[in-house]
C-alpha cells in the first residue's frame, strides 16, 4: 500500500506571508518510514532512465535530492543560493511563490553527456525547477526528469516547466 505522505505534511496558513499556505514537510522527514518511502519512490520511478547526476536546490532540495542520488548510485550536484559556492559558477534568477532569488551551480559540476534528474520537495510556481533546468542546459547536459515530493497543482507548475522542457514531471502528492 502507498505511504500516506499527506498525513505527515502540515499546512501553515499565512506563512511566510499573508495568502500563502506553507507546506511543512519536517514531520515527514522526521518519520523514518515516511522519509525512506519518499526517497525510494522517487529513485525507483527514475531508476531505469540512465541518470548520471541528481541536482537539488538549497535547502530542501538537498534533503531529498542527496538521498535519491545515493539510492540511484550517482553523484549529487547542489544548486545553491548566491555566494555559497566557492569556485566559478553559472547563475539563474527566478521567482517563487513568496519572492525572487538566484541559484548558482559550479561550472564543472555537470558535463555534456550527463543525464540529470532534478529533485525537490515541492513544485509551486515551477520557478526554482526552471532555473535549475536552465543551469543544466547551459552546462550542455540533458535533463531526463523531475521528481517532487509535492506539487501545488493550483499554481500550475507543470505548465511553467513544460514551456522550458518536455521532461517527465513526477510528484508523489
Ligand atoms: C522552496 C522549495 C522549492 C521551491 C518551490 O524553496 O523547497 O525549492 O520553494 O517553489 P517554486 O516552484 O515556486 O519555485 P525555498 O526557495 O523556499 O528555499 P528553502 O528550500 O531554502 O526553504
Ligand atoms: N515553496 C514555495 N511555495 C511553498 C509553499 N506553499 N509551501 C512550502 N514551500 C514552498
Amino acid at each position: 500500500m502507498a505511504f500516506d505522505y499527506e498525513s505527515l505534511i502540515k499546512d501553515l496558513p499565512d506563512y511566510p506571508e499573508p495568502g500563502v499556505v506553507f507546506k511543512d514537510i519536517t514531520p515527514l522527514l522526521g518519520d523514518a518510514e515516511g522519509f525512506r518511502a519518499v526517497v525510494r519512490d522517487i529513485a525507483g520511478h527514475f531508476a531505469d532512465r540512465g541518470v548520471t547526476k541528481v541536482v537539488g536546490a538549497e535547502a530542501r532540495g538537498f534533503l531529498i535530492g542527496a538521498p535519491v542520488a545515493y539510492e540511484l548510485g550517482v553523484g549529487f550536484v547542489p544548486a545553491r543560493k548566491p555566494g555559497k559556492l566557492p569556485r566559478a559558477t553559472r547563475s539563474e534568477d527566478y521567482t517563487l511563490e513568496y519572492g525572487t532569488n538566484t541559484l548558482e551551480m559550479h561550472l564543472d559540476a555537470i558535463e555534456p553527456g550527463d543525464r540529470v534528474l532534478l529533485v525537490d520537495d515541492l513544485a509551486a510556481t515551477g520557478g526554482t525547477a526552471v532555473a535549475q533546468a536552465r543551469l543544466v542546459e547551459a552546462a550542455g547536459a540533458e535533463m531526463v526528469g523531475m521528481g517532487f515530493l509535492m506539487e501545488l497543482a493550483f499554481l500550475k507548475p507543470r505548465e511553467v516547466i513544460a514551456r522550458e522542457t518536455d521532461v517527465e514531471v513526477y510528484a508523489l502528492v
